[in-house]
């Protein structure tokens, strides 16, 4: 078991290693730890969403937006939000990193310290960059000492309920300026909480490692401003990011929702008893290496659409106005 383990450990290592190098020579990396994680596609849960709500609502006063961020806050220091703190600190941001313990804030700290030896042992920082990026982040278990900070991430579990309690908390606490992004996998965060200010609520969706993979998707609600979408999406270039955003929002995003068709996809096959579990497939149960980390699905299936098929493309709205996603 023991040995399972770290051979495991050792697996993502050196995932975590050549997907490094990938985004510092300026390769899109996507699902990286997706494509590699132990369970494979058929682990992966396929979340739902639920519709997008409208109404009027009040507009706030978001001009603190438009200066650069200084300070921000993430809430919930577990897998995502210790690596996202990782990569807000990394860019000279002071960070409040927020759990309901401190013995999960101290494991967050000691995960942060870890992927930033990773870092640079991979010549992505310098050793000497990490006292100054651990200074930067603050350990806190209350949610009112955030303070006046300029943008938030929540990073909670994906469970409804408690999304809807800690955005609203977040809504009620934090100052009008303060944009308000949801870290939710595909849960209709802008349904859920019960926000004074809605226009300053988004969708950020992170990919894990948040500190590696440059990939974040922005999706608004139907309520939220252009001012929020722009000022988050400026944020993330600012950090190194690659955000791709959405017109609005469908359930799943779009990585997850391309994920969820391979993973029926996969499902589909083995009802055709052509392949089997048992069979410990490769390409079903494993990653499929470092083209996963370098390329993107629709870059790899038209590639493999070309070679199998001949080239035949299948129909897809090109220019003009794309409608909206079916969800
Ligand atoms: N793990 C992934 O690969 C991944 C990728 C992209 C997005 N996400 C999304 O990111 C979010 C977080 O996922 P995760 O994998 O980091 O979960 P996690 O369970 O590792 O971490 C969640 C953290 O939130 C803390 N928490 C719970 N209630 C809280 C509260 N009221 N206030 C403050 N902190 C609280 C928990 O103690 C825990 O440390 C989810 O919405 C998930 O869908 C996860």
């Amino acid at each position: 078991m023991f040995h399972a383990l770290k051979k495991c450990a050792d697996v993502i290592k050196a995932n975590q290693a050549v997907a490094i190098i990938a985004a510092e020579r300026g390769h899109q990396v996507t699902l990286v730890e997706k494509t590699n994680s132990l369970g494979g596609l058929l682990k992966e849960d396929y979340r739902m969403g639920q519709a997008a709500r409208g109404g009027d609502a009040p507009v706030a006063d978001l001009t603190g937006l438009e200066r650069p961020v200084r300070s921000a806050g993430v809430v919930g220091a577990g897998k995502m939000g210790n690596s996202i703190a990782l990569v807000l600190s990394r860019a000279g941001i002071n960070v409040a990193l927020v759990d309901v313990d401190a013995s999960l804030l101290n494991n967050a700290i000691t995960t942060i310290r870890s992927s930033l030896e990773t870092l640079a042992e991979y010549g992505s920082i310098s050793n000497d960059d990490i006292p100054g990026i651990l200074k930067r982040i603050h350990p806190c278990t209350d949610l009112a000492s955030l303070g006046d900070v300029d943008f938030i991430e929540e990073a909670v579990p994906e469970v409804a309920e408690i999304k809807r309690q800690v955005l609203t908390k977040l809504d009620a606490l934090l100052p009008l300026r303060t944009a308000i992004a949801s870290n939710t996998s595909g849960l209709d965060v802008f349904s859920l909480a019960e926000f004074k200010h809605p226009e300053r609520l988004v969708v950020a969706h992170w990919f894990l490692p948040a500190h590696i993979v440059p990939l974040v998707e922005v999706v608004p609600g139907p309520l939220t401003s252009a001012k929020t979408v722009n000022s988050t999406v400026a944020l993330l270039e600012r950090i190194g990011k690659k955000p791709v955003t959405m017109k609005g929002f469908a359930r799943s995003f779009i990585v997850n929702k391309i994920q969820n068709a391979m993973a029926m996809a996969a499902m589909e096959l083995l009802g055709t008893g052509l392949v089997t579990p048992q069979d410990k497939s490769w390409s079903f149960f494993q990653p499929d290496g470092s083209r996963a980390l370098v390329q993107g699905n629709l870059h790899r299936g038209l590639h493999h659409n070309q070679v199998c098929r001949g080239g035949v493309t299948p129909p897809c709205n090109q220019g003009g106005v794309t409608p909206p996603l079916q969800t």
